[in-house]
């Protein structure tokens, strides 16, 4: 049998057949690999050693390489007495969280392990983990470099040190409930029931799978285990500067799926619009010497544009391709500036029908102005147009 993840190109079960979906009560241990060629042998070897006489295991290595690692792990998985399977993907979406995400639709276990291919994750811990996990009956059992007995030895300089530890807090205060009981939500080693893994809601971005898995399946139940973050074996981190970027829109993304929350973030990148739309004023009406009125219409634009720019790169990053971007300039800027027209002609409403003071009618306005912008937005800038497109008859892919 073949397991048939959606999404690949190529999957290549090398040794013997994978049992069939629930057939396994033991561990998938799913492998994310991307050109770790010199470390797969050696982590199959030592997995041997510690894994198939304490519990059944499985391997399955999700692969994005493009060096040989698929060859050299199909090589060593012959000396292997468990089920070694490579999913091969051409194109890696996702990237290292994508491939885990793949790796655990594929797993056909109770439990699932993820870790690296490079050794920094010991796989003689494996065992301990499912043993917390059945004990503690805990759904998701993460392995800790910050409980005692654990350390972070391998993480190359007090730079990553530092900025592991900032990614923490950070990642801790925003996510308080969901975080709570896991001291290391940076780790990318832990165990988890497959049952608690509602694959469809995941959406991964970049290399914090476990922030992803606790935050969007809340998994009932956690324990930790501490573990020595070890040097890798061999070959360098695939991590780059761009990862970090990356992990702060994973986070505005984990923190805005409620549309809630996205309206509370549209105010406060409409509040940091001020500073451009202030500072370009200040420039205008001083040093360029141009009247006022027209200076804030000038200013209004850069406020805009900065906010659609965050807008962009933050709230709706994955709701942008269904307009091409000058139709989503032109319509935001059209709503943006809609907001002010309004707002005067709101407040004399205010005023003079409902009588109400200057003050408090211009608060209302304010606010319903902002809630309609950001309604507006929604569905006049982002929404996909299927259901538009259903209506006229026209094909829907
Ligand atoms: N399939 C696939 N695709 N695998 C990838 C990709 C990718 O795009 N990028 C990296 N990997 C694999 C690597 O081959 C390795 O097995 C594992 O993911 C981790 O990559 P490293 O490059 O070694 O990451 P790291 O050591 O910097 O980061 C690790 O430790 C961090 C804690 O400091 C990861 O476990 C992080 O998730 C973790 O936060
Ligand atoms: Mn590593």
């Amino acid at each position: 049998m073949t397991i048939q993840p959606t999404g690949a190109e190529r999957v290549a079960p090398v040794t013997g057949d994978l049992p069939r979906p629930g057939a396994l009560t033991g561990v998938t241990v799913v492998i994310p690999t991307f050109n770790e060629s010199a470390n797969v042998r050696e982590l199959l070897r030592r997995i041997a050693d510690a894994v198939p006489h304490r519990v059944p295991c499985e391997v399955v290595f999700v692969d994005d390489s493009t060096d040989d690692t698929p060859a050299v792990i199909a090589d060593a998985a012959r000396d292997c007495a468990f089920p070694v399977s490579v999913l091969h993907r051409d194109t890696p979406v996702g990237g290292l969280g994508g491939a885990v995400v793949e790796g655990i639709k594929a797993a056909t276990a109770e439990w699932v392990v993820v870790m690296d291919a490079d050794l920094q994750h010991p796989p003689a811990l494996v065992p301990e983990l499912l043993a917390t996990g059945e004990k503690e009956d805990a759904d998701l059992v993460v392995a800790s470099r910050y409980l005692p007995g654990g350390s972070r030895a391998g993480l190359a300089g007090g730079y990553r040190v530092a900025v592991s530890r900032g990614a923490t807090w950070l990642a801790k205060g925003l996510f308080p409930r969901a975080l709570a009981g896991i001291s290391d939500p940076m780790s990318g080693f832990f165990a988890i029931r497959r049952g608690a893994v509602t694959a469809d809601a995941l959406k991964p971005l970049g290399y914090k799978i476990l922030l992803e898995l606790a935050v969007r399946c809340r998994p009932a139940g956690v324990a930790e285990v501490p573990f020595v973050f070890e040097e890798r074996y061999a070959g360098e981190s695939k991590s780059t500067a761009k990862e970090g970027l990356r992990f702060l829109r994973h986070l505005v993304e984990l923190r805005t799926a409620s549309p809630l929350a996205r309206m509370v973030a549209f105010g406060l990148i409409g509040l940091t619009g001020f500073v451009p739309n202030l500072a370009a004023l200040y420039v205008l009406t001083g040093a360029a010497g141009v009247h006022y009125l027209p200076a804030e219409i000038l200013a209004n634009q850069l406020g805009v544009a900065w906010n659609f720019l965050l807008i962009e790169v933050l709230l709706f990053r994955d709701r942008r391709h269904h307009r091409h971007w000058a139709d989503r300039v032109g319509r935001f800027a059209l709503l943006a500036n809609a907001d002010l027209v309004l707002r005067i002609p709101l407040i004399a409403l205010f005023v003079g029908q409902f009588h109400l003071a200057v003050l408090p009618a211009t608060a209302l306005a304010l606010l319903t102005t902002f809630v309609l912008r950001f309604a507006g937005t929604e569905a006049l800038v982002y929404l996909p147009r299927t259901a538009r497109r259903a209506r006229t008859g026209r094909n829907v892919r």
